[in-house]
C-alpha cells in the first residue's frame, strides 16, 4: 500500500486526463521518469540523442543511463528553448544517410535516434517543427516536461492547444517540491498514449515485473510513494489556478520591468502559453545583482549557471566553450526573479524597485558606452 498504492492509480487517471494522454505512469522523479520514458522507447546503447545545453543535468544524465549519449543543439535566445533553425542545420550538416538510412551523426558516427526538447521553465519548445523534423528524419521525441505542469502549445496541425507532454511520443514530468506541482518529496510521471510503451514503463519502475515476481526484463526500483501521490492529487485540483495566478504575476512584471532599461525580458511567442514555473529576466551585471537581491531579502537564482556541456562530469563528451554561444551567453545573463502563485503585486514593485536602483539608467549606460 505504500508504493503503487490504490491512491496512485487515482493519481495517474487524473493527471492523464489533465496531460490530455492516454496513460500517466508515475514514477520516483523526473529522472526516472526520463531516463524510463527513453528506453521504453527503444532508446539504448550505441545511439545519439539531441537535446539542449541549458537544462538541468538530470536531462543529460538520463539519456546516458539509457546507455545513448547526448548531442547538443544550441537555443533560441528569445526563448531559451531548442533552436529549430539550429536543430534543421544539425540534422542537415552534421548528420549523414547510412546503410538502411539511419540517421549518423559526423560529430560521434552513433545513429541518431531521438529528440528531447526540454519546455524550459514551463515554456512550451516550438513543437510543430520539431514533430515534422523528427518524422521526416524517423526519430522519436521524448519531452522534458519536467517544468511544464500545464502549459499549452498551440499546434498548427492538430488546429489546437495542447497540454505540455501531449505532444512527443511520451514525456517525462518532475513533481519535485519546489515544481508548478510539488509533492512533499520526490516523485515524477511518464505521460503518453502509446499503450505498449506505458506497460513498458510500468515494468521498468518496478524491476520488470510483469506480474509479482516474473521479471520480464530488467527493471529499476522507481516506483512513487502512495503518499505522494494523494498529496499530488489534492494539489493537483489546485494547478490551474495556481497556474493561472503565476500568469498574472508575469504580466505584472512585465508592466513594471518596462520602465527598467537594462533588462531584457522573456519572450512568450504566440504558439506558448507558459506556467511561469520560473520568471527569467537577463542582465549584463548579473553576478553582482543576485548578490545586491541576496543583501536586500530577496531570493533569486540562477538556472543554468554552468551549461551542460561545459560540466566537468560530461567532459568526455568532448565538447568545449564556444561551441553553443548562445547557451553560454544565457548561462552568464540569467536571473531567475522570485516566482509563486501567492507573490503579491507589493512584493513585485519591491523586487523590480531594488533591481531598478542597482542597475545603471539609460543615461549612464549610453554615457558608459560614449567614453568606451
Ligand atoms: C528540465 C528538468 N529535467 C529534469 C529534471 C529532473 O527531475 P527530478 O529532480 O524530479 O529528478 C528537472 C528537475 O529539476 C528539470 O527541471
Amino acid at each position: 500500500m505504500f508504493t503503487n498504492g490504490p491512491m496512485l492509480l487515482q493519481f495517474e487517471t487524473a493527471f492523464a486526463d489533465f496531460c490530455g494522454t492516454r496513460h500517466c505512469i508515475g514514477v520516483s522523479s523526473g529522472t526516472d521518469a526520463l531516463r524510463f520514458a527513453l528506453l521504453a522507447a527503444g532508446i539504448g546503447a550505441g545511439q545519439a540523442v539531441i537535446t539542449v545545453p541549458n537544462s538541468f543535468i538530470a536531462t543529460a544524465e538520463a539519456v546516458v543511463q539509457s546507455g545513448a549519449l547526448p548531442e547538443f543543439v544550441d537555443v533560441d535566445p528569445t526563448t531559451c528553448n531548442l533552436s529549430v533553425n539550429k536543430l534543421r542545420e544539425y540534422l542537415s550538416a552534421h548528420c549523414r544517410r547510412e546503410g538502411e538510412g539511419h540517421l549518423i551523426s559526423r560529430r560521434s558516427g552513433r545513429r541518431v535516434t531521438a529528440i528531447l526538447p526540454v519546455h524550459l521553465y514551463g515554456q512550451p519548445a516550438d513543437m510543430d517543427p520539431i514533430m515534422e523534423l523528427a518524422e521526416h528524419h524517423e526519430l522519436a521525441v521524448i519531452e522534458d516536461a519536467c517544468q511544464a505542469h500545464g502549459a499549452e502549445y498551440i499546434s498548427q496541425a492538430a488546429n489546437r492547444w495542447r497540454p505540455a507532454g501531449s505532444i512527443g511520443r511520451a514525456a517525462a514530468f518532475s513533481f519535485y517540491p519546489g515544481k508548478n506541482l510539488g509533492a512533499c518529496g520526490e516523485a515524477g510521471a511518464v505521460t503518453t498514449d502509446d499503450d505498449e510503451l506505458a506497460r513498458k514503463v510500468r515494468m521498468l519502475r518496478d524491476h520488470g515485473q510483469a506480474h509479482k515476481y516474473e521479471h520480464a526484463i530488467e527493471g529499476y526500483n522507481g516506483r512513487m510513494d502512495t503518499i505522494q501521490a494523494g498529496i499530488l492529487l489534492a494539489k493537483l485540483r489546485r494547478l490551474q489556478e495556481w497556474n493561472q495566478q503565476r500568469r498574472s504575476a508575469a504580466s505584472r512584471y512585465r508592466e513594471l520591468f518596462a520602465e527598467c532599461p537594462g533588462v531584457g525580458l522573456p519572450r512568450e511567442p504566440d504558439y506558448a502559453r507558459s506556467n511561469y514555473h520560473l520568471f527569467v529576466i537577463r542582465v549584463a551585471e548579473r553576478d553582482a545583482l543576485l548578490e545586491h537581491l541576496g543583501e536586500a531579502g530577496i531570493g533569486a537564482a540562477i538556472h543554468y549557471p554552468v551549461p551542460i556541456h561545459l560540466q566537468s562530469a560530461f567532459r568526455y563528451l568532448g565538447y568545449k566553450s564556444g561551441d553553443f554561444p548562445v547557451a553560454e551567453r544565457l548561462a552568464t545573463e540569467v536571473l531567475s526573479v522570485p516566482m509563486y502563485p501567492h507573490l503579491q503585486s507589493s512584493e513585485q514593485e519591491r523586487v523590480v524597485e531594488v533591481i531598478r536602483n542597482f542597475l545603471p539608467t539609460e543615461s549612464e549606460t549610453a554615457r558608459l558606452a560614449a567614453v568606451s
